[in-house]
């Protein structure tokens, strides 16, 4: 007797040391109660923000690990969360303890709707399950940290309960996605219904907007109970509809990242009188390209000024840093500054240019013999480079070639020197003679 006491305690200590390892992650979430306040109304719609904590369970016959709440939080914003599918359980939405940022979190008490939209109402067209609908309903939105997660689930508790069960999920695994021009981008997005839940294989709708600054268009939009896609004006995005039945993903692809694709792409899915969205923002990130000219730059005399110009094309978004830099002869680097920078232009596909100009005085500026110039362009898509080569000729350490050459020209110059002086004296004697003659 006293061994099987032994083995059961054991188990109990090993099952606790175990349970705690993985409800440690999955177990407690602190949320954002949200909702209007009530009787509020009139033209400014008034929100109240209460603490709410949501104790989940990943197992439906498992316990629910229940931690002392703080005591700031009212036991009315207590729930207890069903998840079979570990919606909640991203580690993006559990960080180690101690860690700084928190994930953001928000419930809110959520009236299921027929949908008013083209590709989603012959979902509610036949009025199904009202008896089901009538529950508290609620809905998570939360965002993992680092943008590793966007998630919104929908939920229901029988009327009065504070017994949640997740009962569609809409996620994505990152918040921001940045792409290069003309790659192609997966915006990612994927669903998950309860298959115990009436709502189940009734049918659901997939729509894709986009938005920026306030102007919206729809993209794509899947009506899964015709098998129809809705009137879209444009073609470069394409749903999977294989992985849409088989995974529920309703990640977007689209063929090539453009300027005019930069903003905000909401993945929104609709079951009978339920949807649940997310969002994503798609940055496109594209660095320039530099050209230097001349190219190749005249060759030059020292003092004298030469002009060169740096091009950079094609970037965006605007920031840009361009600098010259000088690389003598013996390796060595130092700047020369930014030149005289242009503003900026925008090309008909959105992409940016600007430009530099340099005066190249190779006295004031101690270029010596030359070396290389290369202008350099610093953007948040990375740096970018174009050098040309600066030749100063008549400046040079002197060789022996270069030493003979002086001797040489020294030479000559002592002849040119000496043939001038014999002109002049010479000249200078008769041109007195003639003003004598002239007095005379
Ligand atoms: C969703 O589908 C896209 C396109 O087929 C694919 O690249 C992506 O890996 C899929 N995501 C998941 C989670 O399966």
């Amino acid at each position: 007797m006293g061994d099987i006491a032994t083995i059961y305690k054991l188990s109990v200590i090993s099952f606790a040391l175990f349970g705690d390892v993985f409800s440690s992650r999955c177990s407690v979430l602190e949320c954002w109660f949200v909702q209007e306040r009530p009787g509020g109304g009139g033209f400014s719609t008034r929100m109240t923000q209460e603490k709410s904590v949501l104790y989940i369970r990943t197992d439906p016959d498992g316990e629910m690990i229940e931690h002392k709440p703080s005591s700031d939080i009212s036991p009315s914003r207590i729930y207890y969360v069903s998840d079979p599918e570990s919606t909640f359980c991203s580690s993006a939405l559990h960080p180690p303890e101690g860690t700084l940022n928190k994930p953001q979190c928000e419930i809110n008490p959520f009236i299921p709707q027929a949908s008013m939209v083209k590709w989603a109402s012959p979902l509610t067209a036949s009025a199904k399950s009202p008896i089901y609908l009538n529950a508290d309903w609620y809905s998570v939105a939360a965002q993992g940290l680092n943008g590793e997660l966007t998630l919104a689930n929908v939920m229901r508790a029988p009327s009065g309960s504070k017994e949640l069960s997740v009962i569609l999920s809409v996620f994505s695994k990152t918040s921001t996605v940045r792409s290069r021009l003309g790659e192609s981008v997966l915006l990612d997005c994927g669903f998950w219904v309860d298959p115990s839940s009436p709502l189940h294989g009734s049918g659901f709708a997939v729509e894709w907007r986009y938005q920026f600054r306030g102007e919206g268009r729809l993209v794509v939009a899947y009506d899964g109970l015709n098998d129809r896609f809705a009137e879209t004006s444009g073609t470069d995005a394409e749903l999977d509809i294989m992985g849409l039945y088989e995974t529920g993903n309703a990640s977007l692809i689209l063929k090539e990242a453009q300027v005019s694709h930069v903003g905000t792409f909401i993945c929104t899915i609709y079951l009978p009188h339920l949807l649940a969205q997310v969002a994503l923002e798609l940055e496109v990130v594209e660095p320039p390209s530099l050209a230097v000219y001349p190219s190749p730059l005249p060759l030059s005399a020292p003092g004298q000024v030469v002009k060169v110009h740096c091009e950079a094309s094609g970037f965006y978004p605007l920031s840009l840093d361009l600098d010259w830099e000088f690389t003598d002869a013996d390796g060595k680097k130092r700047s020369l500054g930014q030149g005289s920078v242009t503003g900026h232009r925008q090309a008909s596909d959105g992409t940016y240019s600007q430009s530099s100009r340099l005066e190249l005085d190779s006295l004031k500026l101690g270029l010596g013999r030359g070396g290389e110039i290369s202008c350099v362009a610093k953007h948040q898509g990375g740096t970018r480079r174009a050098t040309v080569t600066l030749n100063i000729i008549g400046v040079s350490a002197p060789s022996v070639e270069d030493s003979m050459a002086m001797v040489a020209v020294a030479l000559v110059l002592y002849g040119v020197i000496k043939v001038i002086f014999w002109t002049f004296s010479s000249n200078g004697l008769s041109n007195e003679d003639a003003n004598n003659k002239k007095e005379k």
